[in-house]
């Protein structure tokens, strides 16, 4: 096939770049060259238009609505697979056979207890410190206490396999410990009889003085959020954790500015603030419309959280399935929250409005998977936690992907618009 080019004329000189095209027919004009050739570099504050890297990972179409991991429908993994299937899936790029599941599986599982040193560590953070902030310092720990570096990922494939299954077994035991930290509790230990999900609940939620129930249909849904949240392509954080990365630090010191990355209102944090709003609405006397309309005022900062998202402009294909959830393990629960009614009226006046119509304003991830984590008795402050446990397989498979196909150190350029030069006048202060 002839190769395509696109031709930019700078300054009355043609230029030709060639044309990149994706299998989903995604296109993009490498602009690796064009400051060598032109001296010109793009501009895109934010990245809203710019492919960082090519990815075999997750495929998104935000107009239709279609979020597809390694090729599978996010619907069709969601209802008939487990989370750590997924995991599998995004990391190594094909679905496990079942002995390949069961001994990943098992890795995971000896691979759940945490040094007893990083226990100590706990001790150290403010009791209601923000677990996030006790996540991406024990996510960093980890680099201290396993500090091999992974100098060629594909030649070193038992060493990363190890990482990784560290990573996926230490996490939900971290995220627990936390809580519990946060709570003056004894930490549970992890227990081999439970799977992925179940474990991370009686982590949670068992004291010494009494058993943690598990509910299948609690299980169940726990399992669809995580594997609704397992990635989502170049994201903030993922795009973080390739960056730090590419210098070729720790996975687990990419793994943590992963983390800090996704603990931002406007990023994963945006589940926590969901809650919290639709708390103040409700203290507020549940006056939707008010709301809707400060989201509308351009002299008022206040967003409506859990609306917008920077890629789906038609609908968040992980919100449809979320809402479902949320319904189901309420109902299961019989929770009456009176916080749910008025996420459903905020949505449906929202979704009738002209501002967030014409604005492409749709339900995020986030909106509602708050109120699923809180009938669940997750502590609002562990919401976005949660979802970095969801995020934990996508990282890793950003990261290895970026490190196997030996991409560069990231490093974008800028249009400096400072001073020019000027000279320095001592005031005498050395
Ligand atoms: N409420 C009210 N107005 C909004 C909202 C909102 N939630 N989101 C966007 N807008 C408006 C903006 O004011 C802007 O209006 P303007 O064009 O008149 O200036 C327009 O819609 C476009 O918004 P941007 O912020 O430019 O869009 P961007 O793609 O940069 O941001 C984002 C996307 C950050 C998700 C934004 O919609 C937002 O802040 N939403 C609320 C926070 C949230 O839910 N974040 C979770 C995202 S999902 C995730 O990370 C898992």
């Amino acid at each position: 096939m002839a190769e395509k080019f696109a031709e930019i004329i700078l300054d009355g000189v043609s230029y030709k770049l060639p044309i990149v095209e994706g299998s989903e027919g995604e296109k993009a004009i490498d602009i690796a060259k064009l400051r060598d050739m032109s001296g010109y570099i793009t501009l895109d504050t934010g990245y809203k238009n710019t492919g960082a890297t090519k990815s075999a990972i997750t495929f998104l179409d935000g107009e239709q609505g279609i979020l597809r991991y390694r090729g599978y429908s996010i619907e069709d993994l969601a209802e008939k697979s487990t989370f750590l299937e997924v995991a599998y899936l995004i990391i190594y790029g094909e679905l496990p056979t079942k002995p390949e599941l069961e001994s990943f599986n098992h890795q995971i599982k000896i691979h759940t207890m945490i040094n007893e040193d990083m226990r100590k560590i706990y001790d150290g953070f403010p009791v209601k410190g923000h677990p996030m902030g006790v996540m991406a310092a024990m996510a960093s720990a980890l680099a201290t206490f396993y500090p091999e570096l992974i100098d060629d990922p594909k030649k070193q494939k038992a060493e990363l396999d190890l990482k990784i299954v560290r990573l996926l077994g230490k996490m939900p035991t971290m995220a627990a410990w936390a809580y519990k930290n946060s709570m003056g509790h004894p930490v549970n230990y992890p227990q081999n009889r439970f799977n992925y999900v179940e474990n991370f609940l009686h982590m949670m939620f068992a004291l010494p003085v009494e058993e943690y129930v598990l509910d299948p249909d609690v299980v169940d849904a726990l399992e669809k959020l995580l594997i609704l949240h397992a990635d989502h392509e170049q994201n903030c954080s993922a795009s973080t954790v390739r960056l730090v990365g590419s210098s070729q630090v720790s996975i687990y010191s990419a793994i943590s500015a992963g983390i800090s990355s996704l603990w931002g209102p406007l990023h994963g944090g945006a589940n926590q603030e969901v809650l919290e709003m639709l708390e103040e609405i409700q203290k507020d006397g549940g006056n939707v419309d008010k709301y809707v309309a400060k989201a509308k005022d351009k002299n008022d900062n206040f967003r409506l959280m859990g609306f917008g998202h920077r890629v789906y402009k038609n609908f968040d294909p992980r919100a449809k399935i979320i809402k479902e959830a949320c319904d189901k393990v309420l109902n299961k629960l019989g929770v009456h929250d009176p916080i749910l009614e008025i996420a459903k009226k905020l949505e449906e006046r929202a979704l009738a409005d002209d501002y967030f119509v014409e604005k492409k304003l749709y339900p995020n991830v986030d909106f509602y998977s708050g109120i699923i984590y809180k009938a669940i008795g997750i502590p609002t402050d562990m919401f976005t936690v949660m979802f970095a446990l969801g995020r934990l397989p996508g990282w890793i498979a950003q990261w290895k992907e970026m490190r196997e196909n030996n991409e560069p150190i990231g490093r974008p350029r800028q249009v400096y618009v400072g001073a020019t030069k000027r000279d320095f006048v001592p005031i005498g202060a050395r």
